[in-house]
């Protein structure tokens, strides 16, 4: 008799902690520049970017100029990526390439945009070992010539993402998202789920902390996100 109590009541006891939901785990993979070149020549390099930022007509004067180009470290995707780690206390994932794009803007207009016309697929260098622990993933590009940086279609092909919540976020330039989100999607398998994506312009990218937060919110994800930018900042 005293057993039949015993397992009754653990029994009990186990039943708060099925109820439970477990947390979804969380990978935030992401495409930046700066961590897919090799810098030699720092100043000639960041040259190259804001004379081609003045080209455009989208030059920022002083230190947000500069820190926005993209070309150092932390890329602007990877920002993007951080805010998202903070939040969601997700996996990071830096998609890298086994040749590193060239460092000056114009050589790497270049490459991307061979690339794009190949519909090339760039190798990579990095690999996730375990993609299917994962049932949320975030990816993060820079808008590439209208689309995305055509590694991060190496990257959806490489995985098998049948069943997961995919969440885009996109660093840009004048041209908004373009067809980036819609490129990668693409090669989406149909029981995939992609929900809404955040862009943010280049020189936004240095305080995009509480946007960052504010779409997240928007997302109802199915757990809490961690301490907010409003309280912090
Ligand atoms: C090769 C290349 C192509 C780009 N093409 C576009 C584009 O078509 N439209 C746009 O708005 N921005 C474009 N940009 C600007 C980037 O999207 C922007 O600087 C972004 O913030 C870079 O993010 P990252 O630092 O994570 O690489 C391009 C940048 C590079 C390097």
């Amino acid at each position: 008799m005293r057993s039949i109590f015993a397992l009754l009541a653990s029994f009990l006891l186990a039943l708060p902690a099925c109820a439970q939901e477990a947390k979804p785990s969380v990978l935030i993979a992401y495409f930046t520049w700066a961590e897919n070149t090799i810098i030699e020549d720092e100043a000639a390099s960041l040259a190259s970017a804001l004379a081609h930022y003045d080209n455009m007509g989208d030059s920022q004067s002083g230190v947000d100029a500069t820190s926005s180009a993209s070309l150092l470290m932390p890329g602007n995707t990877a920002m993007m990526a951080s805010h998202i780690q903070r939040l969601t206390g997700g996996e990071l994932f830096s998609i890298q390439v086994e040749q590193p794009y060239p460092s000056n803007y114009d050589e790497c207009l270049d490459r991307a945009a061979d690339e794009l016309d190949d519909n090339a697929r760039p190798a990579l260098k990095t690999h996730v070992e375990n993609m299917e622990d994962y049932d949320i993933v975030f990816l993060g590009m820079p808008n590439w010539w209208y689309s995305c940086p055509m590694a991060v279609l190496t990257f959806v092909e490489e995985y098998d993402f049948s069943g997961k919540t995919v969440i885009p976020f996109v660093a840009h330039g004048t041209g908004g998202i373009s067809g980036s989100v819609r490129d990668m999607s693409a090669l989406l398998p149909q029981d995939c789920t992609v929900l809404a994506p955040i862009g943010v312009y280049r020189p936004e990218i240095p305080t995009c902390g509480p946007a960052v937060e504010e779409w997240l919110k928007t997302l109802d994800l199915p757990f809490a996100l961690n301490d907010s930018f409003e309280v912090t900042e």
